[in-house]
């Protein structure tokens, strides 16, 4: 199918689906005139995109990304940047967390999802927010690259990370406001896997102890299968409440970030 083909077909799928939403909800002129506004201080803001990643993303993400019984990949983000250092000894705070801030270790195995195999020398590349939900804009502290050994078996050492709000003064935190809903995302830690230089899995892993784990703005991110079973672990003296998870990544080395059949 061409390309212009596929515009006409998705253009014409987009309108008949939400056609009978607007007969169905009686939705006026006015209503749709208002929506248009909207989309114009949308549009001016320069967030179009991030509407679409809130509404959309995931579900686009799971047609055209997910590998039969691989681990479910999930979506970047803004706040990912590349070239993080190597952290040899798993920890990735590259100064002390403040004393009272909680710690997790998480660890596990990279599987190759056809095979079962463990792969030695993938790269988990990590970042998150901190225990206030605070990413670090200008540094790599909470962000790092932890390699697995020759059993594939990788794991990291780091600053619990916490909810956070985001779209607070734009057009998104109005649309929120205006649905009654608040503008916090689920704790969350990212990863990239690469295998041989060659990404192989961007996801997202959950806490569970988070307030909004089901409420999460990005609609379909938060998943059972991407939450952390965490426990409680042996403290660690100056430091806070220690805990652990035990997390096993499932990839696809034989395509890049292959369409589900
Ligand atoms: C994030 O995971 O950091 C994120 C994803 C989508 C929108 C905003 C933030
Ligand atoms: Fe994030």
């Amino acid at each position: 199918m061409d390309q212009q083909e596929r515009l006409k077909m998705i253009y014409q799928r987009c309108v008949e689906a939400i056609r009978p939403v607007i007969a169905d909800m009686n939705i006026t002129e006015d209503e749709l005139h208002a929506a248009g506004q909207y989309f114009n201080r949308l549009g001016v803001s320069g967030m179009c995109p991030s509407l679409l990643d809130v509404a959309f993303a995931m579900t686009s993400v799971d047609a055209t990304r997910r590998d039969k019984g691989g681990t479910r990949p999930n979506l970047e983000g803004p706040y990912y940047v590349a070239n993080a250092p190597l952290r040899a000894d798993g920890v990735l705070y590259d100064r002390s967390p403040p004393g009272d801030a909680p710690i997790i270790t998480v660890s596990g195995r990279v599987l190759d999802v056809d095979t079962g195999i463990p792969i030695g020398g993938a790269e988990l590349d990590i970042w998150h927010a901190d225990q206030d939900g605070i990413y670090d804009r200008k540094g790599f502290y909470l962000r790092g690259k932890v390699q697995t050994d020759d059993q594939g078996r990788y794991s990291f050492r780091t600053v619990m990370p916490n909810d956070y709000a985001e779209h607070d003064g734009d057009p998104i935190g109005e649309l929120f406001r205006a649905l009654g809903r608040h503008n916090h995302r689920a704790a969350h830690i990212h990863l990239k896997i690469w295998v041989n230089g060659v990404e192989r899995l961007m996801t997202q892993l959950f806490i569970p102890f988070s307030e909004v784990l089901h409420t999460d703005y990005v609609i379909g991110a938060v998943s059972d299968d991407l939450t952390l079973k965490v426990e409680r672990a042996n403290d660690v003296p100056g430091q806070g409440p220690q805990y652990k998870a035990a997390f096993d990544f499932r990839v696809n080395t034989r395509a890049r970030l292959q369409a589900a059949e």
